[in-house]
């Protein structure tokens, strides 16, 4: 499996590997995590397991790996895979929740994040991820609940739409976009992938950069479906709370929003507040600090080279401390 990033942009390039199964920074995100055999380790977005497998192979038999995802499809891969061994749990949920999963509470090692979705979600034809085909407008990760991006358009107002298009697409044309939705859907609710991207493409015309000119629009609305910052600030804290000391915390992420939360979580959490004036309790103490390989990591060129996907990747790293 490639995968697609929330602030990755599909090409013709990328769809040509879509079949194959290349987990993005790899051995950069299992050095991050220190991985110990006998540790408790949390994937929380299994996809298709290519970091879970490889964090597998380097557990000795007390080791443990839960495996979460949001989507049923991942965890039905998740229990095929891996059901049978006795040092995995498995549960299907949203890493948002991970604290409340008893499995959890003795406490882990490591936490590892691999956001966005990934190329069998992308590339299924009945998700509605992509503007390329014409499929029913879904976009939910977990088809189990929640509101369609089909729902999402026929309810919200036209400033709704217009705001997560610039917050979540930074898509500059934003307003126009959302009045063009409101007018069609006054004839007809919009139901299908083609026919928003057409509908797009309509209003805004070409981008200058060659791509689609519904990929901002597209990738707004998955962040929006999906929850996706809220569920990203949720499992941070979970993380936080749930990381014994020396355990890591290892997020990629390929969005900038996505990667201000992580950066600003562990520069938060690993500055100590100023003094307090005399008499006042003292401050709490930081709960993290960045590890030696430094702030931030991206993908090797070859990476890139091998996986157009993994282009605009960040890895984050920081470890619990007492
Ligand atoms: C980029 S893929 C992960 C790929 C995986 N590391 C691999 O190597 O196969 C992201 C996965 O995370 C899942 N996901 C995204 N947000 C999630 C959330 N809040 N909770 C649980 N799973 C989530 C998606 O359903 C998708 O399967």
């Amino acid at each position: 499996m490639t995968r697609a990033r929330t602030g990755a942009v599909m090409t013709s390039e990328d769809s040509a590997s879509a079949a194959a199964h290349i987990p993005v920074m790899l051995e950069e995100s299992l050095h991050g995590l220190n991985v110990r055999a006998d540790g408790t380790y949390l994937d929380g977005t299994f996809g298709r397991g290519g970091h879970a497998r490889a964090l597998l192979a380097r557990l000795g038999p007390s080791g443990r790996l839960l495996l979460l995802d949001r989507d049923p499809a991942a965890v039905a891969v998740a229990r095929t895979e891996f059901g049978g061994d006795s040092r995995v749990a498995i549960r299907h949920g949203s890493f948002a929740d991970l604290a409340d999963w008893e499995m959890t509470q003795p406490g882990l090692d490591g936490v590892l994040l691999d956001l966005g979705v990934s190329s069998p979600q992308f590339d299924d034809s009945t998700r509605g991820f992509s503007f390329q085909g014409d499929a029913p407008l879904d976009m939910r990760m977990d088809q189990t609940h929640g509101e369609s991006a089909a729902g999402f358009l026929a309810r919200a107002s036209e400033t709704e739409i217009a705001d997560v298009l610039w917050r979540f697409g930074e898509e500059r044309h934003s307003r126009r976009i959302a009045k063009a939705i409101v007018e069609r859907r006054r004839e007809a609710p919009i139901a299908r992938t083609g026919e928003l991207a057409e509908l797009i493409a309509r209003t805004i015309g070409r981008r200058s950069d060659g791509k689609n000119p519904a990929t901002r629009s597209f990738q707004a609305l998955r962040i929006e479906v999906n929850h996706e910052l809220d569920a990203l600030h949720s499992g941070l804290q979970g993380a936080l709370a749930r990381l014994r000391p020396g355990g890591r915390l290892a997020v990629i992420s390929f969005h900038s929003l996505e990667d201000r939360i992580v950066k600003h979580l562990i520069r938060a959490e690993s500055q100590q507040p100023p003094a307090l004036r005399h008499g006042l309790p003292p401050p709490p103490p930081v709960a993290l600090r960045l590890t030696p390989v430094g702030p931030a990591q991206f993908p090797s060129s070859a990476e890139i080279a091998a996986n157009p996907r993994a282009r605009s990747a960040v890895l984050r790293v920081a470890e619990r401390l007492a």
